[in-house]
């Protein structure tokens, strides 16, 4: 925190023609969001949203449930793309797309969907949807690259009121399936294939894998399944069932462009996006239309102060709740112009984002600090051989930005003239919770700085007493918001239990963090049983309930370890059944075998072969001795619960 005496005021040139102009005039509009929530939701849903029926009261309460603008209908794609075809925004670049192989060269391979286009693709997919079957509350699975077709598949499930839930490309068979188990999905939307790396990342062939995968007692997963459409992207070849799987460019040609959007309450369930928590199996968190749609909108307009000619990138994958709300609805009901690029950052070469941010002349840029370390790491030389100088506005998210990257990111790609947004917020928030306003917000590098009009975070300890100022502790959300979560999919109880019992009555986050004298809030990252590697949540219980599933493995633990690029990387203390023993290329084995249980986002770091790990006389792992291991710190700390205090040595001297 050696940066955290800087302060950056806000500049003049931003300011004037923000949609927040100073400090004195966010803290106004906040205070009235905070003192009468009614009257500010009730406005701003009129204003930012159109309804096909006026909704009757703006919240109801009843911990932890909540039911925003009830009474009331409309669809999301509707406010997306129907909303702006009466405007100027009809004939305007929705959608911007580069494709990875473009490689070098002023013309690649590339698409631009006007609203208008967008619009007709939109409608006829519904219509493929609805040709296939699919009813309103169906759920739907799309496990696609980060091509137009995904944002096209999302918003189509909504005009018909299917709900969909976006599966990462980086995810593996068993994924996909035990995900389509959980939400009983009907349909799989796929491709052939996307571009990473220069390699083909075979989706599709993930999927034929998931719909024969059985569980314990042998029954399929996906019986549900019973359609699969596949874009063709790479045009590798791919097995094709008959009577299940069907081409999206054939089956647009047999339907009709139009397709009114299907009235949807305000509480209907828009989407599901799986998530890691505390336990080994991914939780489906839940969120519907009104509430939803109102908080990505609303962000989108203040965080990234959209304007009329702004060409906004934000280089989150579909697959995550950025691309949800960052990507597609947020930018969408604003009427920006939303940049989509396939492949990886350094491919070509590690100046392929500056490229395409001097090609397209993007001017707000919103990416991860993991992204950011990168960068840094491969050398100013590569975005200093492009013209940065479209640019406007910064952002990040994911996990905390240490204040060296901060400055860096200020510095050599905002040329010092950018703004820098630092967004804190979580797929169960649905929307941007604690940010600077640029224009208004003087910035801290390493702070998320102040809430959000509505939101109300505060630092408490474990009792639920806020703590003084610059005290650490837990945050939790005091009063509901339109956009949070509305449950866990078919899980009450959990729901319950993970968020709304640590302190009752309060959401809680599952972070720790720190508030200044200033009120600006520093968050220290998750002090929950999940990890954040290179900006992705892993859940410890989720990999070490894939180790176990391993036939050599008897016991698996697995903890965090402060990483320069990741933010934190995966260490994984194991011991073997009786008889098997430890060798090289069993710990190869494990990495492999956690990649194909999760994805390779999981992958192992680092894996340590013990004898026992330690525990308390109840049994439980004392990962909090682990994680001094791992950092390779000394073993602090009330010991006496170990049950046997030998394995701690033993531990602390194998190899990694
Ligand atoms: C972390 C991503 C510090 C945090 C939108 C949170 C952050 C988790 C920030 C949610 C930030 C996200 N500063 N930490 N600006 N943004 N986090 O659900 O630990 O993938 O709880 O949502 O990321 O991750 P999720």
């Amino acid at each position: 925190m050696q940066q955290e005496g800087r302060v950056f005021p806000p500049d003049r040139k931003t300011s004037s023609g923000a949609h927040i102009k100073s400090l004195a005039q966010y803290r106004k509009l906040y205070r009235e969001s905070i003192e009468n929530p009614d009257k500010f939701w009730g406005k701003v849903a009129n204003t930012e949203l159109v309804w096909m029926k006026p909704w009757k009261k703006v919240l109801t309460f009843k911990a932890p449930h909540a039911k925003w603008f009830a009474g009331g209908h409309l669809n999301v794609s509707a406010n997306c793309l129907d909303k702006h075809l009466a405007t100027g925004t009809a004939n305007k670049a929705a959608l911007i797309w580069e494709g990875e192989p473009a490689g070098l060269g002023a013309v690649g391979e590339e698409r631009v969907l006007t609203y208008r286009q967008l619009h007709r693709e939109v409608c006829l997919f519904a219509n493929v949807l609805k040709k296939h079957g699919i009813v309103k509350g169906d759920r739907v699975i799309i496990y696609l690259p980060m091509i137009p077709e995904a944002a096209i598949a999302m918003l189509a499930c909504t005009r018909i009121g299917a709900i969909h839930s976006v599966v990462f490309g980086g995810f593996s068979a068993q994924s996909v399936a035990d995900r389509i188990f959980d939400c009983q999905a009907k349909m799989v939307i796929t491709s052939d294939g996307g571009f990473r790396r220069g390699a083909i990342v075979p989706l599709k062939k993930s999927v034929d894998e998931s719909l024969v995968l059985v569980d314990s007692t042998g029954k399929l997963l996906a019986q549900t399944i019973n359609k699969v459409v596949v874009v063709r992207r790479t045009a590798n070849p791919v097995h094709f069932e008959p009577g299940r799987d069907v081409w999206w460019h054939e089956e647009m040609n047999t339907v009709s462009p139009e397709c009114p959007p299907v009235k949807m309450e305000s509480e209907s369930p828009l989407f599901i996006l799986y998530t890691s928590g505390s336990t080994g199996k991914p939780k489906g968190i839940l969120h519907s239309t009104a509430g939803y749609l109102l908080g990505a909108t609303m962000t989108s307009k203040y965080v990234f102060d959209l304007r009329e000619t702004d060409v906004y990138w934000c280089t989150a994958d579909i697959g995550w709740v950025t691309g949800h709300s960052y990507v597609v609805y947020g930018p969408l009901a604003n009427g920006a112009t939303s940049l989509m690029y396939e492949g990886a950052p350094n491919f070509p070469e590690p100046d392929r984002f500056w490229r395409i941010i001097a090609k397209y002349g993007v001017s707000i840029f919103y990416t991860a600090p993991t992204a950011i370390r990168a960068f840094m790491k491969w050398g100013n030389e590569w975005p200093k051989k492009h013209d940065l100088s479209s640019l406007r506005l910064l952002g990040s998210v994911g996990e905390p930005i240490n204040p060296e990257a901060w400055m860096w990111y200020h510095e050599v790609i905002g040329g010092k003239r950018c703004p820098i947004v630092d967004t804190w917020w979580q797929t169960e928030t649905g929307s941007i919770m604690i940010t600077p306003l640029p224009g208004a917000t003087p910035t801290k590098p390493g702070s998320a700085t102040l809430p959000f009009f509505g939101i109300v975070p505060e630092v408490v300890d474990d009792h639920g007493k806020p703590v003084p100022k610059n005290a650490g502790g837990k945050l939790v959300i005091r009063k509901p918001w339109p956009s949070m979560l509305r449950g866990i999919w078919g899980d009450t109880k959990r729901f319950k239990e993970t968020y709304w019992t640590e302190v009752k009555g309060s959401y809680f986050t599952g972070d720790g963090c720190r508030q200044d004298k200033d009120g600006y809030f520093w968050i220290v990252g998750r002090i929950d049983d999940v990890l954040n590697v290179a900006g992705h949540r892993i859940g410890t219980a989720e990999v070490e309930s894939a180790l176990v599933s391993h036939p050599s493995v008897a016991e698996a633990a697995v903890v965090g370890r402060p990483d320069a690029l990741k933010g934190q990387a995966l260490v994984v203390f194991v011991t073997l059944k009786m008889g098997v023993i430890a060798h090289p290329g069993l710990r190869d084995e494990l990495r492999k075998h956690v990649a194909k249980e999760i994805g390779p986002v999981a992958k192992p770091d680092d894996i340590r072969f013990a004898e026992a790990l330690p525990k308390t006389r109840s049994g439980k792992i004392m990962r909090r001795l682990l994680k001094q291991v791992a950092c390779g710190g000394e073993i602090k700390g009330d010991t006496t619960t170990l049950e046997d205090l030998s394995v701690l040595e033993k531990l602390g001297s194998s190899e990694g």
